[in-house]
């Protein structure tokens, strides 16, 4: 294919989302109710986004089953996220909670019911009564789909509310003008591979993880980072890259997610000696500690020996249960286990390991959506641009979320920037600002540059790079030297995704194009977390490091910010004070 031509068509809309996830859809549903133009970009059909492989639930204190109340889930997330969530956003999503889930009631999303009617909810990790007494019945849950449920509901909402849907687009580059505002985007239509330009009032970014940077993961092959990498490329920072959520139960040698609702419903992780070894390292909430606690002591289990079968993984026991729980409660995961492990838990533990699940980091964002950003040491909004879900630092999940808060961040801040957006639209301008030439020319040079190429690296190649880098230099359990040699290994992959180059110039759904581009996003994320990781010289959360095996609050109780142009590192404090309630002061972490 020749290098692409200069004159580009142009849509315009008051709100462009990019990503079909639960919180784009979330968003763009409060958007087109309201009566505004909205177009949502999505890679893949939006009911294939990576939400559709949720499985647990979303958390809510509704109290269906045992005493709940919001002051609780805020607790719990604070602890959880090991000091490092803002707590005016946390007490923000975990009171939105309870109307969030009530409203994709309404919506009709297929919740299990208690006899009473009421949402069925199970235990999950973290999550206690009394400010850490005990587990609480808190996960809503639509058997072990409920990324699933959630997900279609929301489309099928969308299209009731005329959300015009780009299926099988791929954002490419953040537009913005000389004072920073954002004005769009560029794209490209997959299936003819051509570009266009998207001008935009409100450009909300809902990209979601980007779990495929590692070799092993329960991540979709979409989740590259598309939203990170754009927003990098535009000078915009990410915040608390360093932590990266291990799950603890994806499918040994498969990475397939095996939920935590597994443990809520009392399953429980064995180790070679048929020992339940979590009453060891959590003697009040056992399996169901949280994530980096869980996934830790799975790592020292195998380390010291005590791993099973070839030494590498541990066993989740479920059979006890009984196949009606089973096959009632969590029919996916018997699903999954016969196909990907050759197991039927109704008969056998499931071999299981610690794999990449979320990134807690993203794009710097308030509890609006809005993104923000740090200009000369200040904090400073960026006019125009949205980030929520899991693409965004909102900061809720800090440096640990709680399993089934993702669910929750997704509708809460998806529903919360709708607002925020639809509250700003009168006061706007009604005309689209005017979007100079600069940003649409660079990112056209960025793919004409590809387009050129005769020779050089291929995509696939250098991903694999990429994969193998993280995997070997940032595990559950971190060393100083090998986060920095990791760092080396990922700044020596730049030149080569530079070089990157595909053969085939055809442009009808040429997915080697489509994984060049995505490879590019890829690298911005890795370079953030390795850099971000190997400066953070405390453990916090996800981020293990031998050398400094503590918490420090004295010196890291911040969030840190990298900027992708000239690889740099800033600090920023963590917001400490709720909306209407009294700070929680750090404390150590122990269940
Ligand atoms: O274990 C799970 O079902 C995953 C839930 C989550 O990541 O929130």
């Amino acid at each position: 294919m020749a290098a692409v031509k200069k004159s580009l068509p142009r849509r315009q809309f008051d709100v462009v989302v990019v990503g079909a996830g639960g919180a784009g859809l979330r968003c763009s549903l409060q958007l087109a109710q309201a009566g505004l133009s909205v177009a949502v970009l999505s890679k893949v059909f939006p009911t294939r986004s990576h939400t559709v492989a949720a499985q647990g639930g979303v958390s809510a204190s509704l109290g269906n089953m045992s005493e709940d109340h919001w002051q609780w889930h805020m607790y719990d997330t604070v602890k959880g996220s090991d000091w490092l969530g803002d707590q005016d956003a946390i007490e923000f999503m975990v009171r939105e909670a309870p109307n969030a889930v009530y409203e994709l009631e309404h919506f009709g999303m297929p919740f299990d019911r208690n006899p009473d009617g009421t949402i069925y909810q199970r235990p999950f990790g973290g999550h206690t009564s009394h400010f850490g007494e005990k587990p609480v019945q808190r996960a809503c849950a639509a058997a072990d789909r409920t990324g699933h449920a959630m997900l279609h509901t929301l489309y099928q909402r969308n299209v009731a509310a005329r959300t015009q849907f780009f299926v099988e687009w791929m954002a490419l580059d953040l537009l913005r003008n000389n004072d920073g505002d954002v004005l769009g985007v560029t794209a490209m239509e997959m299936e003819t591979g051509e570009i266009y330009v998207l001008e935009a009032k409100h450009t909300v970014l809902a990209t979601g993880g980007a779990g495929r940077i590692w070799a092993a993961t329960t991540n979709a092959f979409i989740n590259t980072g598309d939203g990170l990498g754009m927003a990098a490329r535009a000078g915009i920072p990410l915040q608390d890259m360093e932590f990266w959520q291990f799950h603890p139960t994806g499918v040994a040698g498969a990475g397939v997610l095996i939920t935590e609702g597994v443990r809520g419903e009392g399953g429980f992780l064995l180790n070679k000696d048929g020992e339940r070894f979590m009453e060891r390292y959590a003697p009040q909430l056992k399996d169901l500690a949280p994530r980096d606690f869980v996934s830790r002591s799975m790592d020292q289990e195998i380390k010291e020996g005590r791993g099973c079968g070839d030494g590498s993984y541990v066993l989740l026991k479920l059979d006890h249960l009984g196949a009606e729980t089973i096959t009632k409660r969590l029919p996916s995961i018997r699903e999954i286990a016969i196909k990907f492990a050759n197991i039927d838990p109704i008969k056998d533990p499931i071999p299981v390991v610690p794999t990449i699940h979320y990134q807690m980091g993203g794009i710097p964002a308030n509890y609006h959506g809005q993104v923000v950003t740090r200009v000369n040491g200040q904090e400073k909004i960026v006019n125009g641009l949205y980030a929520i879900g899991e693409c965004a630092a909102t900061s809720v999940h800090g440096a640990n979320r709680l399993g089934t808060n993702s669910l929750l961040d997704l509708i809460v801040f998806g529903r919360s920037a709708g607002n925020f957006i639809v509250s700003q639209h009168p006061e706007r301008e009604h005309s689209h600002k005017p979007l100079p030439d600069t940003d649409i020319e660079a990112s056209l040079d960025r793919v004409n540059r590809l387009e050129t190429r005769t020779s050089g690296e291929k995509a696939q190649d250098v991903a694999n790079k990429i994969r193998v880098a993280m995997q070997s230099h940032c595990g559950v359990f971190r060393k100083l030297d090998l986060l920095k040699e990791g760092a080396e290994v990922i700044a020596s992959l730049v030149p080569e995704v530079q070089d990157i180059y595909f053969s085939d110039k055809s442009k009808v759904f040429n997915t080697a194009r489509i994984e060049a581009l995505e490879v590019a996003n890829m690298i911005e994320v890795a370079r953030a977390t390795t850099k971000s990781a190997a400066n953070r010289l405390e453990s916090r959360g996800a981020h293990a490091l031998e050398e400094y095996p503590e918490r420090d609050d004295v010196n890291w109780l911040k969030h840190t910010l990298w900027f992708s142009e000239d690889d740099r590192l800033e600090y920023t404090p963590v917001r400490m004070q709720p909306l209407t309630v009294d700070s929680i002061p750090p404390k150590p972490r122990t269940f």
